[in-house]
């Protein structure tokens, strides 16, 4: 009989990174927690206990400006780069100004506007399936679903998904440590910026000349207290929503359904009551959420939880283990949308706190409600499913769906 090699405490996060993780990284993560600060053997200080984490996203000595590491984690953004850094990689009061700026579109008027389109593009993403028996729910619903809305909300022609495709999936494969890149993946990332920041440009002028009732117009001719956004950071601004508003989201629908097929008993309760759907996409936000960690710079030494994280240090905030935190949560490995508390760290926290969450929320609900009605009998048929490479933004690569049919 081969036993399994039991990993050094120093070496679990290059085993989180590590490809044959993806599937369940979980019991890596409650090894980590054994120590809630841990030196890892290449130099990043890990963070995996809810307490700890949500200290350190509420502590101004932790940067989120890659620009002010000396060993940052991502390959972009590195400093005398061309462009601006997105918002998300700043800090205040740069953060605070462009944030508010931003927000001042972002309003809750023109999320609420999106519930009709997300209804739409949902069933119609069904109707197209009614004669199969089997999709790929990544590839047939989870993924074009968010591209449709946030090229909707954006003011970016969907037509363009497959020029943006190769170029956004290249830029998150950056959110992982830069270490666990190839040289080719770093190449395609830099020269993927480079283009999409174009595309974004040539965008911009069409939308200065001709404005439409969308974000980008909003942003290119809108007014503010706070003044318009700068040529760059408008433009480093619509890469970042673009990316953001569907590398994630197409992992929350099918890690839902993953989890809801993994868990009959829960699938039957949602069919009987719809409305379980808002918990069960909160709950999913907690059980198996789209980012699992963000990383960040120490600004000064920084002593938590008896260990002393140095100046200029990179950290990484493993929110999806904290999430499934035993101190914080009860029975924290159940995915169990009834819970009575779910203050999950799935959108982060504090300044850097997810600017799409209402919208992600909107498109989670309505996707789940109608996937446990409209389909019928649904079973997985590879479990577990392929993953994509990426330890940052994780989820499945594709997941295959059998059904009886669809409603
Ligand atoms: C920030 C998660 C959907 C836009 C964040 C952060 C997390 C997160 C954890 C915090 C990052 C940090 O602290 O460094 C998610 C998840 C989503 C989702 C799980 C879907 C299920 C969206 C959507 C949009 C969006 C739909 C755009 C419409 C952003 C932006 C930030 C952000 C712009 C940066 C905020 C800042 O730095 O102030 N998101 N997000 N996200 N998210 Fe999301």
């Amino acid at each position: 009989m081969t036993q399994t090699p039991v990993i050094p405490s120093e070496k679990l996060f290059a085993q989180v990174l590590d490809p044959t993780s993806r599937a369940d990284p979980y019991p890596l993560y409650a090894r980590l927690r054994q120590t809630p600060v841990s030196l890892q053997e290449d130099g990043t200080y890990v963070v995996s206990t809810y307490r700890e984490i949500n200290l350190l996203l509420h502590d101004p000595r932790i940067s989120s400006d890659e620009r002010k590491s000396a060993h940052p984690a991502r390959t972009l953004d590195t400093p005398g780069g061309p462009n601006p850094p997105a918002f998300i990689f700043t800090d205040p009061p740069l953060h605070t100004l462009l944030r508010r700026q931003i927000m001042q579109q972002f309003t809750p008027q023109r999320i609420g506007g999106m519930q009709e389109h997300i209804e739409q593009a949902v069933n119609a993403l069904l109707d197209a399936r009614k004669q199969q028996h089997q999709f790929d729910l990544v590839q047939d619903f989870a993924y074009p679903l968010p591209v449709t809305i946030i090229c909707r909300l954006l003011g970016v022609p969907t037509e363009d998904e497959p020029r943006f495709r190769g170029w956004s999936s290249a830029l998150v494969r950056t959110l992982d440590p830069t270490e666990s890149l190839s040289e080719a993946e770093k190449q395609h990332a830099v020269q993927s910026h480079t283009q999409l920041i174009a595309y974004m440009k040539q965008l911009s002028e069409t939308r200065r000349a001709h404005p439409q009732d969308d974000l980008f117009s909003a942003l290119v001719v809108g007014d503010s207290p706070d003044g318009r956004l700068s040529e760059p950071d408008l433009l480093a601004t619509m890469v970042l929503l673009l990316i953001a508003g569907h590398e994630t989201t197409v992992n929350l629908i099918t890690n839902s359904m993953l989890a809801l097929l993994r868990h009959p008993e829960v699938f039957e309760r949602l069919r009987r009551n719809p409305d379980l759907a808002i918990a069960t996409v909160e709950e999913m936000l907690r059980y198996d959420p789209p980012v699992q960690f963000r990383t960040r710079t120490t600004l000064a030494d920084i002593s938590i939880a008896g260990v002393s994280i140095p100046k200029g240090a990179r950290v990484a905030l493993l929110l999806a283990s904290g999430s499934h935190d035993p101190a914080r949560f009860v029975d924290p490995d159940r995915f169990w949308p009834e819970r009575e508390e779910n203050e999950h760290l799935g959108f982060g926290g504090s300044d850097h706190y997810c600017v799409g969450a209402p919208l992600a929320r909107r498109e989670g609900v309505v996707a789940v409600k109608a996937l446990a009605r409209r389909l019928q009998a649904p079973r997985l048929v590879t479990d577990p499913p392929p993953y994509r490479k990426n330890a940052a933004l994780r989820g499945p690569e594709h997941l295959q769906i059998a059904f009886e049919h669809l409603n």
